[in-house]
């Protein structure tokens, strides 16, 4: 009897704490204190960007040691992890995102946002050109922005390796545009499959949809794909039952080669009993606006070429450069032989400047382009750039401290002296910040089904993990690392509402 009323406790409390820290986030969300004026004498930061590195950035930033300019063409935060279940319906896009206003509004001194694609990094001139590329537009579409630091968090463009027609036909998974459009093209399949007198190798083809790119978006997508299908599509349009198929081609032997190999196996059985058909060594070469042309390895070694037909194309083959960056790296002669991204230092300063540094997948620092990689280096920034305040504050109070020494005698030097003193320790404790590490959490994955795997660090060791459980610890995990309280409710509810009353299978 005790252990029950010990247990009703902890959930009377437990539920207090909650509702509480809901209504404090709420309230808090509501009333930001008042903003201050950013001092124009103090050094402007432009930050490109508002994705993982630049928004982790600004975060952790004092925004009142600088002035602070933000460009980015993109006015919201977009939690990219669970972007593969807006293309599905299972969640709502706005719901993962977080408009940058709202982010920034929330500093101590204001902080200049330009809705503008950086089209140009002058690395001499030391400015910025942006461009405004929104639909309506001004007198003014063109600027030029000056700084004196600049943060490159501009993220990365999709690879299609030169490959024909990909851009033409594919859809690819990146923007919240692009889960819009893949919702609707789905959609549009089986709307057009079940249209009179459709011939049964057209509806096979409608039905067909192909996932190039066997790394964690292809597999997370595939995975959403099929749960739309056995879940809800399967009860509206129920004589799509034989015809609809998903496919995952991937060039390399496997699928999540990022992942262990026992997950990889894994999954590749997981998706055999969901009925998702796994293409491995097979390379795409060329796509046309029905069917793709691959090159299977066959089992003896040798290629063949195959048409594959297709309904709806989905193009997940990883990261390229976008062309700003490709044009600040011709400027930088220490970046000429960096290929993949910025190559950046250990305190991710661009090689070859000074007032540059590179965050997030536009940066090269030997690690994964990961969000993980990217916030934690955003949030790096913000701590080097908030020692780097200080110490130059310290510095000022020392060179005027000196002057007044010189001026004085007696008992009044000795205290100016025990001044300058307790600043130079001062300085010397904060100019300890080290260069740059990144700590791995783990890699997740969804897979479908109800099911996600785990590679997850686990004091000094590592735990590989597949199946129901993980799922729960996947959905907990991204639950709690939306960007605000009312991502996460949103969230929530839309799985709620996606468990009772389906996804919606109206096509916008
Ligand atoms: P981004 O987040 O891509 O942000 C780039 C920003 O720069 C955007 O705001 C963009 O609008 C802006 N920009 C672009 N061009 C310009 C320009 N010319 N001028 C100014 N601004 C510009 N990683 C994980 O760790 N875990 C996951 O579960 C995970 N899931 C993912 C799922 C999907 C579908 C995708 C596509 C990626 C996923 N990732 C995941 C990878 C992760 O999203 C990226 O590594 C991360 O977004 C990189 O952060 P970033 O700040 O470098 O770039
Ligand atoms: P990726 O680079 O991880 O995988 C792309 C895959 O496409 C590769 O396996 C490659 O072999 C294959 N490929 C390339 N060209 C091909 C062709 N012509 N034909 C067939 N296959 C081809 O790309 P992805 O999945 O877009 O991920 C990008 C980054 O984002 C990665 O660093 C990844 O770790 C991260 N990410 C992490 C997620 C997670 O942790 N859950 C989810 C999504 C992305």
């Amino acid at each position: 009897f005790r252990y029950i009323r010990n247990l009703w406790r902890v959930t009377y409390l437990s539920v207090l704490a909650a509702v509480g820290y809901t209504t404090y986030t709420v309230w808090e969300g509501n009333n930001p204190p008042e903003q201050f004026e950013p001092d124009p004498s103090k050094k402007t930061l432009v930050i490109l960007g508002t994705g993982w590195g630049s928004v982790s950035l600004l975060k952790n930033l004092d925004t009142e040691n600088y002035n602070v300019v933000v460009v980015s063409p993109r006015n919201y935060f977009l939690f990219t992890p669970l972007l593969p279940s807006c293309t599905t319906g299972t969640i709502e896009h706005r719901s993962i995102m977080e408009p940058i206003r709202n982010i920034l509004r929330h500093k101590k001194a204001k902080v200049q946002y330009y809705e503008a694609e950086c089209t140009k990094i002058d690395y001499e001139k030391k400015v910025v050109y942006a461009k405004d590329d929104s639909e309506i537009k001004g007198d003014t579409m063109e600027t030029q922005i000056p700084f004196d630091m600049l943060v490159v968090g501009v993220g990365a463009e999709n690879a299609t390796f030169g490959i024909p027609g990909v851009r033409e036909h594919a859809c690819f998974l990146k923007e919240v545009g692009d889960a819009q459009k893949i919702r609707k093209r789905i959609m549009d399949c089986v709307e057009t499959a079940t249209f009179k007198d459709q011939p049964p190798e057209e509806i096979k083809r409608l039905l067909h949809m192909v996932v190039v790119g066997g790394g964690p978006t292809g597999v997370e997508f595939a995975g959403e794909l099929q749960d739309f299908f056995q879940e809800d599509l399967l009860k509206w349009v129920p004589q799509i039952k034989e015809d609809f198929h998903v496919t995952l081609v991937e060039a390399l032997p496997n699928v999540l080669p990022m992942f262990s190999k026992q997950l990889i196996e894994y999954t590749e059985s997981s998706f055999k009993e969901e009925h998702i058909d796994i293409r491995t060594k097979t390379m795409v070469k060329n796509v046309t606006d029905k069917y793709i042309e691959a090159e299977v390895q066959q089992p003896g070694g040798t290629k063949q070429v195959e048409k594959i037909p297709y309904g709806l194309l989905v193009w997940a083959t990883g990261n390229a450069l976008r062309s700003v960056v490709k044009d600040l790296m011709s400027q930088i002669p220490a970046q000429a032989k960096a290929r993949r991204g910025l190559e950046v230092n250990e305190y991710l300063v661009v090689n070859g400047t000074e007032n540059i540094w590179g965050v997030g997948d536009c940066a090269v620092a030997n690690y994964a382009p990961t969000a993980q990689v990217a916030a934690q280096e955003g949030a790096f920034l913000a701590r080097l750039f908030n020692t780097m305040a200080k110490t130059d504050a310290i510095e000022d109070e020392l060179r005027e401290l000196s002057a007044k020494q010189a001026t004085t005698s007696g008992d009044d030097r000795n205290a100016v002296l025990n001044e300058i003193r307790e600043r130079q320790k001062q300085l010397r404790r904060i100019k300890q910040i080290g260069p740059f590490q990144y700590s791995h959490q783990g890699s997740l994955a969804y897979i479908g089904a109800e099911k996600a795997v785990a590679d997850v660090s686990w004091f000094s060791g590592n735990i590989a993990t597949g199946g129901t459980l993980t799922y729960l610890f996947w959905k907990s995990a991204y639950l709690s690392m939306c960007f605000s309280a009312r991502n996460r409710v949103l969230v929530a509810f839309d799985w709620t509402k996606a468990k009772f009353f389906g996804r919606d299978v109206s096509r916008e």
